[in-house]
């Protein structure tokens, strides 16, 4: 399994150091062989993880230069960050990236040999429309993705399920996994108010192979609890 905490703005410094001490003593007092990422927020890239990987929750596809407020490669290189999250919905729909931008990351950093962890899902009014919309929806976010890259991890959140408290069915996101599994095998995670409650029947469905957590995550002491419920589907 892979399990992802997306902080997006929260968490100082400070605040990211006891989350981290917290975290990965878990994972070695219990020997977690799951994949762990956590995306803290650019000021929190200091930390040098021992059993987790770090991961940036964006960055500019250049090596450097004159863009106002971004972050690039260069900055990165320097933490030694080799993960990026492209494709966020929050991205797409607050900050206003087109799937043009979106694409241009992904083939910078995948130019790069970064572990890139790409996300894609519908807004609500599409997911009304029925699955042969939805798929449609989503083909749309794949134009200028190479789904065949070696290190993609696919990501799908529902827009409406983020930070909601509103989530698919297990049998709507089966289907969804079910219908992206035939368009490429990289790992499959399900994102969208993933919690301590459900994580664990949302990682036993078919092709869902972990999950992206955003709100709950938060809590390093639930997000520790989501890692020990993948852990014991091994079992
Ligand atoms: P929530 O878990 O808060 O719904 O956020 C999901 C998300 O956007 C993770 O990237």
């Amino acid at each position: 399994m892979i399990l992802c905490a997306n902080f997006k703005a929260n968490k100082t410094r400070q605040e990211t150091r006891a989350y981290m001490a917290v975290v990965e003593s878990f994972v070695s007092a219990n020997a977690i062989e799951d994949t762990i990422i956590v995306f803290p927020p650019f000021t929190a890239l200091e930390h040098i993880p021992r059993n987790v990987l770090i991961g940036v929750q964006n960055a500019y596809p250049v090596s450097n230069g004159a863009f106002t407020g971004e972050i690039a490669l260069e900055q990165l290189e320097e933490f030694d960050i080799k993960t990026i999250l492209i494709g966020h919905s929050e991205r797409r729909h607050v900050l206003g990236e087109t799937q043009e931008q979106i694409a241009e990351k992904f083939r910078f950093f995948a130019e790069q040999g970064f572990v890139i962890v790409y996300c894609v899902g519908e807004p609500l009014t599409i997911r009304e429309q029925g699955n042969e919309a939805l798929m449609r929806y989503i083909d749309d976010q794949f134009v200028g993705i190479d789904l065949s890259y070696p290190d993609l991890i696919l990501a799908y959140e529902p827009v409406w399920a983020i930070g909601t408290g509103l989530t698919p069915s297990n049998d709507e996101i089966e289907a969804v996994h079910t219908a992206l599994r035939l368009k490429t095998t990289a790992p499959l995670l399900y994102g969208g108010s993933v919690k301590v409650d459900n994580a664990g029947e949302i990682m036993a469905l078919g092709n869902v192979d972990g999950v992206l957590v955003g709100s709950a995550s938060l809590s390093a002491n639930d997000f520790c609890e989501m890692i020990a419920q993948a852990a014991e589907l091994k079992q």
